[in-house]
């Protein structure tokens, strides 16, 4: 879509007159991206929204992102630019369900990945995102039980990794579940020496076939430090954006969906966002996160004990 360039200029004064700054995650569209002040994975996005000194924060993500910036950042004005930016994954996973899960296996540590909503954090005793998770797990005692919510393919790719005792929530998410193996290999036959990069919400056989697993930051860093020269890359494709900045003279390919007649890959909710929508947002200053203090209270103990061990550990 085409922006009057203007619109660029007037959500530069309003950044500067309201103290706010725009946090991007990987997926959102290009020209988002390059309006960021901060472009993140989940954890770099939740390290920065504890970090600013803004007064705003307008989250160009979905709705669990800018929650876990409220909860870090109560006193700041947290704008999602639109509030049907949900998660499917986080969708899988509803309170009182998850609530019976733990109550039905007791003594066991909860660990969720961020991709929850408010109330599953305040059911947590510590958070992980997909590049701290093994991390975090390992920073447990090693005899320690563990529930790990909401994703099946990274609590299961992780289970694998560490060898713990954990029980995995059945939830996933849509976008990474479509990926096809037939097609990825077929793309692979067709370029030779290329590697397939995957993000660990894959399915199993696709995470079985990827000469590397990582975080949307991790995919990052490999195709940086990699000699290889093709990519074929599955997870969201908003990612390749950064890949072809960082990497000017290698090719990036998006793992084709199972159903190649859908833009599938893409998340839906991701894209719900445009910088429209930013404009509007910083300059009516709604619509507003809020979360209701007694969970802030709950859910903030998880993901700070989740940003101190990342922190311990120099990630
Ligand atoms: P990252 O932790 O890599 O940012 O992933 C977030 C996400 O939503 C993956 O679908
Ligand atoms: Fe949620 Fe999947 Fe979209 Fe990530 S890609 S925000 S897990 S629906």
């Amino acid at each position: 879509m085409v922006v009057d360039k203007t619109i660029y200029e007037e959500i530069n004064i309003l950044k500067k007159k309201k103290n706010a700054v725009i946090l991007s995650h990987y997926y959102q569209t290009p020209d988002i991206q390059d309006i960021a002040d901060f472009i993140g994975d989940s954890l770099a996005l939740s390290q920065q929204a504890a970090a600013t000194k803004a007064d705003m924060i307008v989250f160009a993500g979905v709705v669990f992102m800018a929650e876990t910036a409220k909860i870090l950042s109560p006193q700041k004005k947290v704008i999602i630019p639109d509030p049907l930016a949900g998660c499917s994954l986080a969708d899988s996973c509803r309170k009182e369900d998850f609530q019976k899960f733990i109550d039905d296996n007791p003594g066991r540590t909860v660990v969720t990945y961020v991709n929850t909503t408010a109330d599953i954090k305040a059911l947590s005793d510590i958070a992980c995102t997909s590049s701290n998770a093994r991390q975090i797990i390992e920073s447990l005692p090693p005899d320690e039980k563990i529930i790990f919510g909401p994703d099946r393919n990274l609590g299961n790719y992780i289970k694998g990794l560490t060898g713990r005792d954990i029980i995995v929530w059945n939830g996933s998410c849509h976008v990474h579940e479509q990926f096809s193996l037939e097609a990825i290999l077929k793309l692979k036959r067709e370029n030779p020496g290329s590697k397939i990069i995957a993000h660990p919400e894959c399915e199993m056989p696709v995470r079985i076939a990827a000469d590397f697993i990582g975080s949307t930051s991790g995919l990052l860093s490999f195709i940086s430090r990699d000699p290889g020269k093709v990519f074929i890359v599955a997870t969201e494709p908003g990612i390749i954006h950064q890949m072809k900045k960082y990497q000017k003279d290698k090719l990036f390919i998006p793992a084709p969906p199972k159903d190649s007649t859908c833009g599938c890959s893409e998340c839906n909710f991701m894209k719900m966002i445009t910088v429209e929508k930013i404009y509007k947002s910083l300059k009516f200053e709604e619509p507003e996160i809020t979360v209701d203090p007694e969970i802030i209270e709950r859910a903030a103990l998880p993901i700070r004990r989740m940003l101190e061990i990342s922190a311990k550990l120099g990630l």
